[in-house]
C-alpha cells in the first residue's frame, strides 16, 4: 500500500467518528458551517501519524481512531480562524467559510470544532493535555506572525513548530498513548511528530512560491503578499533579494528568482525530517515504522 493508499484508509476511520457529532447543532446557520468544514476534506496526513504511531508501539488503527478524529477537528478548526486571519478564500478548493458565512459564523465554527474534539478526546482524558498544549502553541504561533517576521532560522523554526509542529507533535503523542507505549516512547513520537510537523510547515511554505491555486486547493503567494514569514522568503530577504522585487514576479519568474532559498528551504525540511527519525531510531522495526518514515519522505514532497 502506497502512502496515498493509506491516507484514503486512515481517513475512513476518521470519517465514521464523525456524522454523529454534527446531529443537534442549532442553530441550523451554524450546523451547516460545521458539517461543511467537516464534509470538505483535506489530506488527513495527521489521522495516518496518530494510527500508525499507535500501530508502532504495538496497538491498532482502529482504537486510535477516536483520537485521529479528534486531532483533525482541532486542525480543522484552526484552518478556519487561519483563514479568516489570512482573509483568504479558498480552502481545499472550495470557498472558506468565512466568505461563505460571514466572519462571526466562521469564528463559532472554529469554537464548535474545537469543542467536538474535546468532547472526543475525552474518552480518554489523558488526550486532552497533549490537545491543550498544542491549542495553546497554535495560538501563540499565528499571533507571533502578525507581530513581526521571522529574522533567522531559529525564530523560524520557533515559530513553525508553534504553528504547526505542535499540533503534529499531539498527533504522535497521542497515537502512542492510546497504542498503549510507554513513557520512553510517547516522548519519542512526541518528538517525532513534531520535527515532522515543522518540516511539513516549511513545505508548506515552498508550496506557496511554486504551485498553483488549481493544484493547492487554496491561494498561492499569500506569505509573499501578506507579509507572513515563509522560511523561503525569510532566506530570499537574508540574500539581499528585495520584497518588492518578489512580488513583480509571475510564478514561474518568483520561482527562478529564489531557486537557492527553495533549496535552502528543502535542505531544511530534510534537516527537520532527520531530526525527527532520530526520535523514534530505537523502536522495533515494523511495518508501522517504515510507513511512518515513508509518510516523513511524502511529507518533505509532496506538491499538495
Ligand atoms: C495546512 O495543513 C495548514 C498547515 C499547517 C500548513 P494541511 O496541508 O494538512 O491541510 P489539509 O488538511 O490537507 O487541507
Ligand atoms: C497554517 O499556516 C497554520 C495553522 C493552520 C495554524 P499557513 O497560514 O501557512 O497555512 P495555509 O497555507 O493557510 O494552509
Ligand atoms: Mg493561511
Ligand atoms: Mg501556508
Amino acid at each position: 500500500m502506497d502512502i496515498e493508499e493509506l491516507l484514503t484508509e486512515r481517513a475512513a476511520l476518521v470519517d465514521s467518528e464523525l456524522p454523529v457529532l454534527l446531529e443537534n447543532i442549532k442553530p441550523p446557520e451554524l450546523g451547516a458551517a460545521v458539517a461543511y468544514a467537516i464534509a470538505s476534506k483535506g489530506k488527513r496526513i495527521r489521522p495516518a501519524l496518530v494510527t500508525l504511531a499507535s500501530e508502532a508501539v504495538g496497538g491498532t488503527a482502529r482504537e486510535a481512531s477516536f483520537a485521529a478524529a479528534s486531532i483533525e477537528l482541532i486542525h480543522s478548526s484552526s484552518l478556519v480562524l487561519d483563514d479568516v486571519i489570512d482573509k483568504s478564500e479558498k480552502r481545499r478548493g472550495r470557498d472558506t467559510i468565512h466568505k461563505l458565512w460571514g466572519t462571526d459564523m466562521a469564528l463559532l465554527t472554529v469554537q464548535i470544532l474545537a469543542a467536538l474534539s474535546l468532547k472526543i478526546a475525552a474518552r480518554d482524558p489523558r488526550l486532552i493535555h497533549a490537545i491543550a498544549d498544542s491549542l495553546f502553541y497554535m495560538g501563540e504561533g499565528e499571533a507571533m506572525e502578525l507581530v513581526d517576521f521571522a529574522k533567522d532560522k531559529k525564530g523560524y523554526l520557533d515559530l513553525a513548530f508553534r504553528k504547526t509542529g505542535s499540533l503534529f507533535g499531539s498527533a504522535a503523542q497521542v497515537g502512542a498513548v492510546v497504542g498503549g507505549g510507554n513513557e520512553q516512547q510517547i516522548k519519542g513520537f512526541t518528538g517525532f511528530g513534531t520535527h515532522i510537523g515543522i518540516a511539513f510547515q516549511i513545505r508548506d511554505d515552498i508550496l506557496d512560491c511554486i504551485s498553483r491555486e488549481e493544484d493547492l486547493g487554496k491561494p498561492v503567494k499569500k506569505d509573499l503578499f501578506m507579509g507572513r514569514p515563509s522560511i523561503v522568503i525569510l532566506d530570499a530577504l537574508n540574500s539581499g533579494i528585495s520584497i518588492e522585487r518578489m512580488m513583480k514576479c509571475n510564478n514561474g519568474e518568483l520561482m527562478h528568482l529564489v531557486s537557492d532559498s527553495i533549496s535552502y528551504a528543502e535542505n531544511t525540511a530534510r534537516e527537520e525530517f532527520e531530526l525527527a527519525k532520530g526520535h523514534i531510531e530505537e523502536l522495533d522495526e515494523s511495518l508501522a515504522k517504515r510507513k511512518l518514515i515513508e509518510l516523513g519522505e511524502y511529507i518533505i514532497n509532496r506538491s499538495k
